[in-house]
């Protein structure tokens, strides 16, 4: 049975593929329960995992090299999944050096330690706020970079940093550009899950841009496929976007979650364009489909339907 190690594995995408892969391989996760937000929801994901036996899980902060070096020494893994980071874009203004070090620095640590254990495979989550406002639609993975915001600055660095570290290595590596993920217990920063802790308290939500940026939304089920997919694939030193190409207005979006919830208003705040934010992610996905065959999207619709009958059930 392949061993896999995957960083961040408490966090919102981490712990879905955790949960899927520990199906079938053995998984160690690994994450350090930052308070960037609530650590109840990160308990909760890791009480989801616990329940299967070949999970197993380290409280570690990848930035504590030698503590790492031990995991991977004795856990041996032939997979490595570097999910872990410092998300969030308006943060990064506030914060920059937690992205340093957990972005950059974490990067740098964990594929050197992949480069010296011959790991097999290093795929990494980068995101792409890379791309910063674009005139061409949908973006293309060789589209020159336009960085808004310190966040993405440390993934734009951390993938060259990747490619310095494992380009001569026996190892082989894959960097995946998601575009907003949302799904089950998502993070509770990000636009879809504030809505619904807004409605759910009734407090009120402020809708930047007046409601007018466009998102291309994947669905978390499907990001964990194609990465359960990448572990098998041939492939290697290639950048590949993650999206389903299919923007949405966030104000259809608002529309689209209180008709799925049920409540007919809610407390919606209109403001002015946000520094540091995209107006229009929309990427393509024809390398991916290149490299990884017919892929089929989760309808948004249906996708939220997922989303909120999860929260419904959870409460969160
Ligand atoms: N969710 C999205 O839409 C999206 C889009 C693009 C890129 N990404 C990237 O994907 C990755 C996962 O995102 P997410 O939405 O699951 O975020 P998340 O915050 O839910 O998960 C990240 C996890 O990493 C852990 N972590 C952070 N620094 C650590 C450290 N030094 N040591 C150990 N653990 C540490 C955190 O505690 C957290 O549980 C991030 O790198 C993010 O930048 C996410």
């Amino acid at each position: 049975m392949k061993k896999i190690l995957i960083t961040g594995s408490s966090g919102f995408i981490g712990f879905h593929l955790a949960k899927n892969l520990s199906k079938i391989y053995k998984v160690i996760g690994l994450d350090n329960h930052n308070n960037y937000y609530s650590k109840k929801i990160k308990k909760k994901r890791l009480s989801i995992l616990k329940k299967n036996e070949n999970f197993s899980f380290k409280k570690i902060d990848l930035k504590n090299k030698n503590e790492l070096e031990k995991v991977f020494n004795k856990f041996k893994p032939s997979i490595v999944f570097h999910i872990a980071g410092q998300p969030g874009v308006l943060y990064s203004f506030k914060n920059p050096k937690s992205y340093k070090l957990n972005n950059t620095r974490t990067t740098d640590i964990v594929s050197n330690l992949c480069k010296k254990n011959n790991i097999e495979k290093f795929i990494f989550a980068s995101s792409s706020s890379v791309y910063g406002d674009q005139k061409k639609f949908p973006i293309k993975e060789h589209f020159k970079v336009n960085p808004k915001n310190p966040y993405a600055k440390t993934k734009i660095e951390s993938e060259k940093i990747i490619f310095k570290n494992l380009k001569k290595s026996k190892t082989d590596f894959l960097i995946f550009r998601f575009f907003t993920v949302y799904g089950s217990f998502g993070r509770p920063d990000m636009f879809i899950h504030k809505f619904l802790n807004s409605i759910k308290n009734k407090k009120t939500i402020k809708l930047h841009n007046k409601g007018m940026n466009f998102r291309d939304f994947t669905y978390i089920d499907d990001v964990v496929s194609i990465l359960k997919m990448s572990i098998n694939k041939k492939i290697s030193k290639k950048i590949l976007n993650i999206c389903r190409s299919k923007p949405i207005l966030t104000l259809d979006l608002v529309k689209m979650i209180l008709k799925i919830y049920g409540v007919k208003k809610a407390n919606l705040r209109e403001t002015k364009f946000v520094k540091g934010e995209m107006l229009k992610t929309h990427g393509s996905n024809k390398n991916l489909r290149k490299y990884f065959g017919k892929i089929k999207f989760t309808d948004i619709k249906k996708g939220i339907k997922y989303t909120i009958k999860n929260y419904k059930l959870h409460k969160m």
